[in-house]
C-alpha cells in the first residue's frame, strides 16, 4: 500500500511519511553532542505523547508519571503498612566542637508486628544560627566514624570494617561544616537495612505480612528502604526547633549516593540533593554507559532494586526508563550531581549527561540550560541550580567536594 501510493502520490507519500515520523519521533529525546545517547525516554512529553511545555504540566502531569514508571520498574513500592515512628533525644551538648556546635544523638525507633528497630542519628548544628542548610545523610561504617569526638555512641558492628573514632572523618568534615554555618545529620545505613542479600533483619519485618519473609515483587529493594529511612530522619529533623527543617539537603556518597538521590527526588520536602559518584542506578544513563552496567548491578547487588527490576537484565539497551527521570523528579530544587576523573566505573561523561537532559526540565522554571558537552573540564565546577564537577581523583568524597557542596547549600538555599 504504502509503496503504492509512493509511485503514485509522491507528495502525499512525503507528508504522511514525514507525519508517521514526527509521531514516533517525540517519545524520545535525541542528544545531538558527539558521544550522544539516542533514543533515551523524552522528559519533557507525556505519557499520551503531550509535549510539557510549562511547570505547572511538569508538576502536575509529567512529574507524577515519571514517578510512578520509576518507583514501579525500578525501586519498588514501600509496602503500604502503619509503622509507629517516634524519636527520643539521646544526649545533647550545647558546646561540642571547641563551643562552636550543637551536638545531638536521637533515638528514633520504628514499630510494628512486636518487632522494634532503633537508629542513632548524629547531629550537629550551627550555634546562633536560626535559618541554615544542613547537610542529611548516611555514613558508610557507623556514626563515630565520622568525626573524632569521644562522646558519640558507638554503633552496631553489622559488619567487619574498622569503627576506630573519626576513622572517616576526611569523608566528613564537620568542623568545616559548623564554620561555614551549616549543620550536618547522619545514621549508619545498615542500622536501617542491611546492605546484604538478608530480608529479615533491618526495617523490611516491620512491613510484613504473616508468614511473609521477604518483600514482594513489586515491593522496595533496599535503595528504596534507604530513601525511607532518610525520610524519618527528615520528619524528625522538620520537628527539631533547632534545626532548620525547610532547608535540609540529602546528601550521599557512591551506593549511598543512589539512596540519597531516590530519597531526594521521591521526597520533595528535601531542599536540595547531592549525590556523588553515584554511577550506576544513581545519576549516570544506563543506556551504552561504560564501566558498570544496569544488568552487572542486578548481577551483583540483586537487594538494591525491587525484585521486579531483575527483568531489565541484559536489556540496557532497550530500556522504556532511564536515570535521567529520576534525576528530573528532583527539579527544581537545588541539585548537585559530583564525579571524580578516575571512577570511570560510575562514568562521569554519563553522569554529566544526566544533568544535561534534566536541564531542560530546570529551564520550565527559568534556570539556563546547560550546553550539550559530554563532559566538564576538571575542576571547573558549575556553580548553579544545577552544580557539577568532576574531581581529579578517584571515587570518593573529599573536602575538594565538600567545599563545594558548603558553598551550593550557602548560595541556593540561602
Ligand atoms: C561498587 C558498586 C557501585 C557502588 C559502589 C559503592 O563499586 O559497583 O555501584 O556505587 O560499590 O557504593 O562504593
Amino acid at each position: 500500500m504504502t509503496s503504492l501510493l509512493f509511485l503514485k502520490k509522491p507528495k502525499q507519500f512525503l507528508v504522511v511519511f514525514i507525519l508517521v515520523l514526527m509521531a514516533i519521533q517525540p517519545a524520545f529525546a535525541q542528544i545531538n553532542s558527539s558521544g550522544s545517547v539516542p533514543n533515551l525516554p523524552a522528559l519533557l512529553l507525556s505519557n499520551n505523547g503531550n509535549a510539557i511545555k510549562n511547570k505547572k504540566d511538569w508538576e502536575k502531569i509529567r512529574r507524577p508519571e515519571i514517578a510512578a514508571l520509576v518507583e514501579k520498574e525500578i525501586y519498588g513500592f514501600v509496602p503500604d503498612q502503619k509503622i509507629d515512628c517516634t524519636s527520643e533525644l539521646l544526649e545533647q551538648d550545647n558546646n561540642a566542637i571547641g563551643g562552636t556546635a550543637i551536638r545531638k544523638q536521637i533515638k528514633l525507633s520504628f514499630k510494628r508486628n512486636n518487632q522494634t528497630i532503633s537508629v542513632e542519628m548524629l547531629v550537629y548544628l550551627p550555634k546562633g544560627k536560626k535559618h541554615f542548610p544542613t547537610f542529611l545523610g548516611y555514613n558508610f561504617n557507623g556514626n563515630e566514624t565520622i568525626y573524632p569526638d569521644a562522646k558519640i555512641h558507638a554503633s552496631k558492628a553489622w559488619t567487619g570494617n574498622g569503627k576506630e573514632l573519626g576513622k572517616d572523618s576526611l569523608n566528613w568534615p564537620v568542623a568545616s561544616i559548623i564554620q561555614a554555618g551549616c549543620g550536618v545529620a547522619t545514621m549508619y545505613y545498615w542500622d536501617i537495612a542491611p546492605d546484604k542479600e538478608d530480608f529479615s533483619i533491618g526495617i523490611y519485618p516491620l512491613f510484613y505480612q504473616p508468614n511473609q519473609l521477604r518483600p514482594s515483587n513489586n515491593e522496595w529493594g533496599a535503595l528504596a528502604a534507604w530513601a525511607w529511612g532518610l525520610s524519618r530522619a527528615l520528619d524528625y529533623l522538620q520537628t527539631d526547633k533547632q534545626v532548620d527543617g525547610k532547608r535540609v539537603i540529602v546528601i550521599g556518597h557512591s551506593r549511598l549516593g543512589k539512596a540519597s538521590l531516590w530519597a531526594g527526588a521521591k521526597d520533595q520536602r528535601f531542599a536540595g540533593v547531592i549525590s556523588s559518584g553515584s554511577g550506576a542506578m544513581g545519576v549516570s544513563i544506563s543506556k551504552d554507559k561504560k564501566g558498570e552496567t544496569l544488568s552487572a548491578v542486578i548481577k551483583r547487588f540483586p537487594r538494591w532494586n525491587s525484585t521486579n527490576f531483575k527483568k531489565y537484565l541484559n536489556q540496557d539497551s532497550i530500556l522504556p526508563f532511564d536515570q535521567h527521570m529520576v534525576v528530573a523528579m528532583v527539579a527544581p530544587r537545588p541539585l548537585y550531581i559530583a564525579s571524580a576523573s578516575e571512577d570511570q566505573w560510575a562514568d562521569p561523561s554519563h553522569e554529566y549527561l544526566s544533568a544535561v537532559l534534566v536541564s531542560d526540565v530546570y529551564h520550565l522554571y527559568g534556570y539556563p540550560t546547560l550546553s550539550n558537552k559530554t563532559s566538564l573540564p576538571l575542576e571547573q565546577p558549575i556553580a548553579g541550580r544545577i552544580s557539577h564537577h568532576v574531581r581529579i581523583g578517584k571515587h570518593d568524597i573529599l573536602p575538594y567536594d565538600w567545599n563545594l557542596y558548603l558553598q551550593f547549600a550557602n548560595r541556593e538555599l540561602k
